[in-house]
Order: structure tokens, then sequence, then C-alpha cells
């Protein structure tokens, strides 16, 4: 396994002859008899201890009994069901009961979906059935390697690096068109400022609003989110402003609300334009007094609280409607900050694909892969409906999927051909100039006196367009 810079597992190379207490013992589990006797022989002959069970049951109770190093299970045991829903329930039992135990599990070939959802549960690898020797048992080798790393408490150890090291959240914004958000960031991070983020699903508004606290004199306070979406009336109330005991016939307590829990720090009002008109004049007046008061008590009190709001609507377009509150928008929007999207910033693909990389690396705990030029080619390619997030899970699932430390493009799952193309109607003139002009640039392997040849242009007109569009 490789951490380049950051290896906190000291890991022993895989078959490397130390002196060992006791031979690793591994449990597995398969409802096929065939199946548990072909492993069998395989575990033994590698060196290892076996136990082998035929149902989840079975499992869980050798757990309880015996300690293990690794599990090696299959995801399907009543015949006739391939869902694997049994064995993915049986992984999250298995995490509650012992986060540490590596899991490994064993999967048709057809089911990669299913692959991806166990690691999200916590298996540490998987195998195509049928298996090859030779990487299954490498991957036991490794598996078990890491899964001592961590039970010697060396998880911790990396933990609390991470916790002195880390110095609040990444925001990766290379590209001209992040320039101006970057700007803003540290002009008006530090300020008291209330400042509006705007843009589509998943460009980073939540992670905008972080940075901005973290750059805050309030940084050592709280920051606290609340999504505004989808609160009935009374529990609006009690959320954002807390209760008194008694206040209804569910409130058995008293309960702080959101802008006293942020009192001193930043409160981050999420998808604004989801609040009811009733709503709305409710927050307003707060935001005008900073007074409030819990429900069902009279008493008035006060929170200090920088606001930091966020929405994927075309707010301006509600207030015209006289769906959203002018006089609350202007509260709200001292400062605007626009995302743009990712195909607008298509520069940052390759750091924030390395990004993303690194982090689920570390939490799937698998060697640091890369990927492939042809796969680092279809990430640029791809329109990205669902921007950073949808890349994010993209590549989330692309490492799950890549045997070895390369990925691939088949490992991408990105629909290809006329499905993955941006479609030109949908692009403004400028979208469709840029997309042009990245498209020669590719085809003529990046020399630009090519580019600017085969579209026709001047060599000083195709730059101002390159540096118009960022590229
Ligand atoms: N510039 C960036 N650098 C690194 N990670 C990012 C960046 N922008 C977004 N992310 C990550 O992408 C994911 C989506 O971002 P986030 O949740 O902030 O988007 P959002 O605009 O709030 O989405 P939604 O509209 O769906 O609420 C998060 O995991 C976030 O950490
Ligand atoms: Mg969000």
């Amino acid at each position: 396994m490789d951490f380049p810079d950051t290896n906190p597992y000291h890991l022993p190379e895989a078959g490397m002859k130390t002196a060992k207490p006791a031979l690793p013992r591994i449990l597995i589990a398969d409802d096929q008899s065939d199946v548990l006797e072909a492993l069998r022989l395989l575990v033994k002959g590698e060196g290892y201890q076996c136990e082998t069970v035929n149902s989840p049951k079975a499992v869980v109770q050798a757990l309880g009994e015996r300690d293990f190093d690794l599990l090696l299970m299959d995801l399907n045991y009543t015949r006739d069901t391939t869902s694997g829903q049994e064995g993915l329930d049986l992984l999250s039992r298995i995490q509650a009961l012992d986060s540490t135990l590596p899991v490994v599990v064993m999967t048709a070939w057809s089911s990669v979906e299913l692959a991806v959802e166990a690691m999200r549960r916590g298996a540490r690898d998987f195998v195509k059935k049928p298996w090859e020797n030779e990487r299954l048992a490498a991957i036991l080798r490794n598996q078990i390697a890491l899964g001592k790393a961590w039970r010697e408490g060396q998880r911790l150890e990396a933990e609390n690096q991470l916790l002195r090291g880390g110095s609040g959240p990444k925001l990766i914004a290379e590209s001209a068109a992040m320039r101006p958000v970057l700007e803003m960031i540290s002009r008006v991070g530090p300020s008291d400022a209330n400042v509006l983020v705007l843009g589509e699903n998943g460009t980073g508004k939540g992670l905008v609003a972080r940075v901005l606290h973290s750059a805050s004199s309030r940084a050592n306070n709280s920051f606290v989110a609340v999504n505004m979406g989808g609160f009935s009336e009374g529990l609006f109330e009690s959320e954002l402003f807390g209760h008194v005991k008694g206040a209804f016939t569910d409130a058995k307590t008293d309960r702080v609300g959101r802008f006293e829990m942020a009192d001193g720090g930043t409160l981050f009002l999420d998808e604004i334009a989801n609040l009811t008109p009733s709503q709305q004049t409710r927050l307003l007046r707060v935001l005008e007094t900073g007074e409030f008061e819990r429900l069902g008590s009279s008493k008035t009190r006060r929170a200090e609280v920088r606001i930091i709001s966020a929405t994927n609507a075309d707010v301006r377009a509600e207030v015209a409607a006289g769906e959203f509150r002018q006089d609350l928008l202007f509260r709200l929007n001292t400062i605007e900050i626009p995302l743009p999207p990712l195909r607008e910033r298509r520069e940052d693909i390759p750091l924030l694909g390395a990004h993303f990389l690194r982090e689920h690396a570390r939490h799937y705990r698998k060697a640091l892969p890369t990927f492939d030029p042809a796969a680092m080619q279809a990430l640029c390619d791809h329109p990205w409906p669902g921007n950073i997030r949808e890349f994010d899970h993209v590549v989330e699932r692309a490492m799950l999927m890549a045997q070895g430390t390369v990925v691939r493009v088949a490992d991408l799952g990105l629909r290809v051909g006329s499905e993955s193309a941006p479609r030109l109607e949908d692009m403004s003139l400028e979208e469709v100039e840029a997309h042009l002009i990245r498209k020669t640039l590719a085809r003529c392997g990046g020399n630009a006196q090519k580019a600017a040849e085969a579209l026709g242009l001047s060599r000083s007109a195709f730059y101002r367009r390159l540096e118009k569009y960022g590229l």
C-alpha cells in the first residue's frame, strides 16, 4: 500500500517473513460447500488457519466467540437470491460489532454495483467469482497486514496527526473561473458580512460556507448548518429558535435552537429558497433585531451570529415573481458569491480527481491509485451535470472498481457516446465556442498553432479566446 506523503501504516511488505507468534486466522463464509472447500485449500496453502461457516448467523456467532484476522464472505446465501441483501446486512452488523476486522467480499461477475455498495458498508476489498487464486491470495495478504496495523492502534495515531495537521476544509480552485471566488473569499472571509452563495447542485456551496467560516475570526466558535427545506411551521420555530418544556405535546425538555447554538459563530442557512412566506417573515425579523424567543417562552434572547446562506434557485427570479421577500434577500446577500459549474472550470478536474482519489483511498484504506491518460481525458470531457458531487461519486466508484493502482476508463462507469457529450442545443454560444476549442486542441495534441489553423483563426484571435475561456 502506498500513501507516499503520509503513510501512517508502516506496512510490512506483502509476504515478508517475520517471526509470527501464531498463524493468522481467516473466517470464510459461503453457502456452497464446494466453494468453501476450494477456499479452505487455498487459504491453508497460503499458510493461514481457517474456519468455514455457511450462513450469516454462523458468521456473527463465530465472530462473537473467537478472534479472526480476516473475514472472507459471499454476499448471497439463500439459494435463488442474487440481490446480495443478506450479505450487505451482515456487513452492517459486522461494522457495528467490530469495525477493525478486515472483510473481503465475493461477488458474481455481474454485480459490480453490489461490490461498490459492499465497500461503502465497510468491506475492504472484493473478489469476483470465479476468483483467480493469485489475486485472492494477494488481497488476503494485504488486508491481513493492514488489519494488523489498524488494530495495533496506528489508526488513532493517524487520526491525531490529521487533527493536528488539518487546517480547515480544502477548497480546490486553480481555474480561471474560480479566481473571482477565491478573491472574494479572501476579502470577505475575515469580515462579519453576510454572504449568499449561489450555484447549481453540487458546486460546493456548503464547502465554501465552511471555508468562509474557517477564514473568519469566528473560526474557533461554532459553525452551525441548517437546511431550510421542508420544515413544518412548528418545527421551523423550534429548530431555529428552540423551545421550552411543555411548549407543545412532544416538548419534554427545553431545547436550544440553532441561532443560540451558533452564538459567536456562523449560522449556515442552506436552501433558503425553500422557506415559506411566513418563515421568511419570521427569519427577517430575527435577522433585523438579533432577538428571538424560544417557542413557548416570552423571554427575549439575543444571539450574535454571522449568516451565510446558499441556494441553487434563481432567487432574483423568485423575488420578481413575488415568491421571495426582497428585503430578506437584501439582508442575506451583503456579498454574493456565485459558484461556476464544473463544466466551466474543467482545468480543476485533474486536481479534483487527485484530491478525491486520495480522500477515498484513505477512507477505504486502499493503495493510492492514479488515472491512466484515457481515463483522465474521459473525466475532462464529461459534461458533469451533477457538478463536483457527481464527480466525487464517480471517482469514489472508480477507485473501488480499479484493479491494482491504475484507474481506467472502464472503471469510471461513465456513459460514452452521445449521452455523455454535452448537447449543443443546451449550451450558450460561448460554451459551444469553448467546447469546440477544447476539442480541437485535444485533437491537435495541444498544439495551439495547429488548432488555430484548423479553426480558421489567426494566432492572436485564438490566444484571445484561450484567455477568455481560461483554457
Ligand atoms: N472546490 C472543491 N474542492 C474540493 N472539494 C469540493 C470542492 N467543491 C465541492 N467539493 C466537494 O464536493 C461535494 C459537494 O459539495 P457541496 O455539498 O458543498 O455542494 P453544494 O453546492 O452545497 O451542493 P447542494 O446544492 O447539493 O447542496 C462535497 O463533498 C464537497 O466537499
Ligand atoms: Mg449543499
